[in-house]
Order: C-alpha cells, then structure tokens, then sequence
C-alpha cells in the first residue's frame, strides 16, 4: 500500500464518517458508503445535513477533486486498501449500546467480501465505531484469522464544532491492532495523513483501545460533574465565584483549565452515553460497581432541574407564564440535540403549563421531533423570540447571544428576568434594571450579594 495512492472506504456518511471522509479525501480516495439515501443525495449535493465547522469546504474541495464517491449499499464496490467502519452504536433504554449497525457492516462485508476485499488477505478492516472492550475482535478477529482481512480499532475523538479541526490536529492517534503488519501500514498511513507533524502515536491491544476511548470520555465528564458539584457548594459561600475557583485549581498543570466550566451539564452523543455504557459493562462483566462513574451521570441528570428551580423560585408559578428558550444545541456550532439539556428543561416547563418560545441561530438544521409534544413556537429572530416574554433562559452559549450586552438582550422582554445556565455574562456589568440568576454563585446572583442583603431583597431566593 503505497500511502500516496491509498483506497479507502467508510461505512456510515454519518457525523464521524462524513467528517473523517472529507479530511481523508484531501489526499486519497475516498468511498463513502450509508444506508440512507437522503444523506447520500445531500452530501452529493454539497448540502449535508450536519452543521460543522470546515465541513461543506472540505467536502466541495473533494467533490472537485473527485477524491469523494458518495455511494448506497446496493451499488457496486471495487477492493479497498482500508475500510473504516463509522457506523452509530446508540444507546438502548437501558444504557447498553446497540452493535445491530456494526453486526451488519461486517456481515454485508462478509457476504460480499469479493466486493470489498483484496484477494491478498491485505485490506484492514478498521473499527472506528465506539464499542465495548471485546467487540472487534469478536466481530471480526475470524476473518482475520482465516487471512481474510487484517483488523484495528481506531477511536475517534472529535469534538462536535471542531470535528474537522480535530480529525487534521489530534492529541494522539490510538491504533489497537494483533499484527505487526498491518501496525506498520496503519502508521505509515497516519504518519503520510499527517505530513510528518509528529502527531503521537499509541499502539495497543485492541481491547485496551476499546476501553481508551470509554475512559478519556468518562474523565472529561467527570471533570464537568466535578465542576457542577463545586458550584452548588460555592452558591452557600458568600463572596464566592466558581470561575474565580475553576481559575484558581487550572493553573496546576496536573489539573488544566480545560472541560471544568460549569452550568447545566453535559450533553451530546458520547459523554451520557459512554459514561453509562461503562457501568452497564462493569456489571457485564461482574466488576465492582462503579461509584464515581455512577456520580458523574447522577450530577449531569440534574442539572437542568437545578436551573428550572432557579426559574420557578423568581415566578413562582410557570403556568401561562411565557418563558424563551436561547438555544436547543447541546452545546454552540452544532446542530446536534441528542441528550442536551434542553430537552429536559422544556419538557419540565411544559408540564408546569409554560408557554415556551424558542430559538437557536441553525433552527433549521435542527431535528425537532423530540420537542413535537411539547407545543413549542419557533422563531428565526432571537429578539422575536425574546418580545414580550417573561423570563429567558440561556441554555447554549451561543456567539449570538454572549455578542450582545444584556440591555440589548433583554430589550424587548415584559420582565426582564435571565437565568443564565452557562454564565455568559458573568464577565460583565449586570445593569440593575435585569434581574440576572445564574449558577455558582451565592444566591446564584450575579454579581454576588451578601446573604445578609437577601432579607432586604423582596425576591424569594432559593435555599
Ligand atoms: C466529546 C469529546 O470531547 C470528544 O473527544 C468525543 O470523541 C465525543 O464527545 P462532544 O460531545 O462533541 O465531544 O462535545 P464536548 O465539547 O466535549 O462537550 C460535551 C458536553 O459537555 C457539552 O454539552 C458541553 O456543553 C459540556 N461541557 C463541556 C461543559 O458543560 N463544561 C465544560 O467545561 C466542557
């Protein structure tokens, strides 16, 4: 395999496979290969579904380099050097992921492996799917045996927003691979990919690189559980700030600044789910129950409460109370909703009798069928959104929203009340005419009052 002239195929167009493909596609050829016709059409009409940094620009780049074959599954295929597996393995209710999308990538492999594989025995197979330690290897270390195919696991850690950026700049590259063989083409590769930047690269076992992607997920999502559990402490201490505290502890390079801002939780596609797959597997495999893991999700699942009560204490009543939402995207520069907090926080004031306005600046782009039930009104505009309302808040701290000052915020609304779950205005002025609530601070005022002035306040503070 000449690194140079590599063929590589990628099944599933979805978030990791669109991403990686399109990065890949800069210097080799690139299939790519879904189930789901709509995405094919709409990344060969350069319109992908996903809203990502970097993402249409690179894919028109390949597409005019025709370096990029978006394709369906019942067309015809030619041997590849590589195929990258990057198909979902979502959560069932009970935490356990599902593999029913990798099981069937390997066995549509299987069955048309003249289609896909190199007589030679040489095209490794590369799992890029999260999946529980074991999984590779059970799926797919017979056909490596028979000198079919040779394998690796591969995991990705691309950040949503920043998905192109970290498929080109990684922190590491982790191979989990048997063969030496294959080991060295897969380096070779990854070496010529990243011109030479000495991006490091950790070899392993397979499993070992299974497990590597659960426990870098679980530590990130403890360091924001960890943050959030410091935060409902500070909001007892008077004069106390949990950024002045996150600031403090950052500078000890043992702990850096990055992933301690606290607010209402984590979200997304990976940390709940990663989190919780590992305790499922830690009872799998009859291990001892997990107690930190086991606190990260209990501190996340309550976080948009906390930031409702913070509502309901100021109104008192939400019923018929009209209340905008400033965000749905469980965090900026992404159209993704799976687990964010929004979803939680306006189910609740839905069944408080809330009237919920709602806005997020790629509205369009975003899914809204878990929201159907709960009689939401979308609006484009966010000072639409804001007009006549009577209290907002902010749930993802998009550049739309910290841009503005609060005066011009909250200029359209009834009352002017803003709970704010990811603090973005606690670097500025509160001008005294905004009533402005936010976590980690005492009296989750900001900027922070005495205690002693509470009983001064007419507001009913929450204890
Ligand atoms: C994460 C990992 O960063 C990535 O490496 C992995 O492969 C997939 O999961 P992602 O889910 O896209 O990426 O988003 P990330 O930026 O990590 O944020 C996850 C959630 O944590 C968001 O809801 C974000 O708002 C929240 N968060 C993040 C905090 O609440 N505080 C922080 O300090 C950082």
């Amino acid at each position: 395999m000449r690194a140079g002239n590599v063929k590589i195929l990628i099944f599933g167009a979805g978030y990791v496979g669109l991403c990686t493909g399109v990065c890949f596609a800069q210097k080799y050829d690139v299939t790519l290969v879904d189930i789901d016709k709509d995405k094919i059409n709409s990344i060969k009409n350069n319109n992908p579904k996903i809203h990502e940094d970097g993402l249409e620009k690179f894919l028109k780049l390949a597409r005019e380099r025709e370096s990029i074959h978006p394709k369906l599954i019942s067309e015809k295929f030619n041997p590849v050097d590589m195929i990258f597996i990057c198909v979902g393995t979502p959560p069932d209710t009970d935490g356990y992921i599902d593999f029913k999308f990798v099981e069937k990538v390997v066995k549509t492999i299987e069955e048309r492996k003249t289609e896909f594989l190199k007589p030679s025995g040489e095209t490794i197979i590369i799992m890029k799917s999260t999946v529980i330690p074991g999984t590779t290897n059970q799926l797919l270390k017979r056909l490596e045996d028979k000198n079919i195919c040779e394998i690796s696991f591969n995991p990705e850690f691309l950040a949503q927003g920043t998905a192109i950026q970290n498929t080109l700049n990684p922190s590491r590259v982790i191979l989990g691979i048997n063969k030496k063989k294959a080991l060295k083409r897969l380096k070779d590769f990854y070496i010529d990919f990243y011109n030479n930047k000495n991006i490091p690269i950790v070899d392993m076992s397979i499993e070992s690189a299974e497990f590597s992607k659960y426990a870098a997920n679980s530590f990130l999502a403890l360091k924001i559980s960890f943050a959030n559990e410091i935060a409902d402490l500070v909001e007892k201490v008077e004069n106390a700030d949990i950024d002045q505290i996150m600031e403090g502890i950052s500078k000890d390079p043992r702990i850096s600044s990055l992933f301690l801002r606290s607010g209402i939780g984590f979200g997304g596609s990976c940390f709940p789910k990663d989190v919780k797959a590992l305790i499922r597997f830690s009872e799998e495999i009859s291990a001892e129950t997990p107690i930190l893991l086991s606190g990260i999700i209990k501190v996340n699942e309550n976080r948009p409460f906390r930031l409702v009560k913070l509502l309901r204490n100021q109104l008192k009543d939400l019923n018929n109370k009209k209340i905008a939402i400033l965000g749905l995207a469980f965090k900026p520069d992404t159209n993704d909703i799976r687990e964010a907090p929004s979803i939680s926080i306006i189910k609740a004031l839905w069944r408080s009798g809330a009237i919920i306005n709602v806005h997020d600046p790629v509205i369009d782009k975003i899914d809204l069928e878990p929201f159907k039930e709960f009689n939401i009104r979308i609006f484009k505009d966010v000072d639409e959104c804001l007009l006549g309302v009577d209290a907002c808040l902010i749930i993802t701290e998009w550049d739309e929203y910290k841009k503005q000052s609060l005066e011009e915020l909250t200029r359209g609304m009834r009352n002017k009340l803003v709970v704010d779950g990811r603090r973005i205005f606690t670097d500025r002025q509160v001008p005294t005419e905004i009533d402005y609530f936010t976590i980690g601070n005492p009296l989750n005022r900001y900027p922070p009052v005495n205690p002693i002035t509470r009983e001064l306040n007419n507001k009913n503070y929450d204890e």
